[in-house]
């Protein structure tokens, strides 16, 4: 089979991520495939024109998604300095240099002070964390933008005000993608 760059760079994190994630082992904690088609159907269905991503990791889910995206451009923002610098070197192998902006730090600090506009808005950092993160980054947001949270199930305890949130605040639909051990929260924001 023929893959391109990016499907190789992407082929490449996974076999990495199945190698650490191991008992003992520092995990490589990415969304992978399965969940991934979640992200890759909403760029294709939506079409977002600017995605922000909270928690990069090594670019893997950034990458997934350039891969989607005929057009726009997506923001993503990593903590670790490690990871960051690992998800640059990936995103310029993948060939997104142009689509994908990294920033290091911490996306509660940076996210207020961004001046573009996201139609969708991917979270997936410090599980605790995460409707501090939709605060931050609902004034950056169309009035119909999707919000997808991995990990949804797996740590739904962690990100109970979230949940609470989108599920019955009224400002969202809110639905889990179930995958058994884990599931993804997609939120179509309504007002
Ligand atoms: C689960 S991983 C992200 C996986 C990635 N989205 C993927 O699927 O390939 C979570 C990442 O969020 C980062 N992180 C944690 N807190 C953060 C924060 N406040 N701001 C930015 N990144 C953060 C961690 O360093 C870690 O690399």
């Amino acid at each position: 089979m023929i893959f391109n760059k990016a499907d190789k760079v992407l082929r490449e994190i996974e076999k990495a991520a199945e190698a650490q994630n191991k008992p003992g082992n520092v995990a490589l904690p990415i969304i992978g495939r399965e969940k991934g088609t979640v992200l890759e159907n909403i760029i294709k269905e939506a079409k977002p024109d600017a995605v922000l991503e909270i928690g990069t990791l090594v670019g893997y889910s950034a990458i997934l998604m350039a891969k989607n995206m005929k057009k726009g451009k997506i923001v993503t923002i990593e903590f670790n300095s490690r990871n960051f610098e690992a998800a640059k070197l990936n995103i310029e192998r993948a060939g997104f240099r142009d689509k994908i902006e990294v920033m290091n730090g911490d996306a509660l600090k940076i996210v207020p002070n961004l001046e573009d506009e996201f139609d969708m808005v991917f979270i997936d950092a410090e599980k605790k964390d995460y409707f501090k993160y939709l605060k931050a980054a609902e004034p950056k947001t169309t009035k119909n933008a999707t919000v997808v949270a991995d990990n949804a199930k797996r740590f739904a305890n962690d990100m109970k005000d979230f949940l609470d949130y989108v599920r019955n605040s009224g400002n969202y639909r809110s639905e889990l993608r179930d995958f058994g051990a884990d599931g993804v929260e997609v939120s179509r924001r309504i007002r």
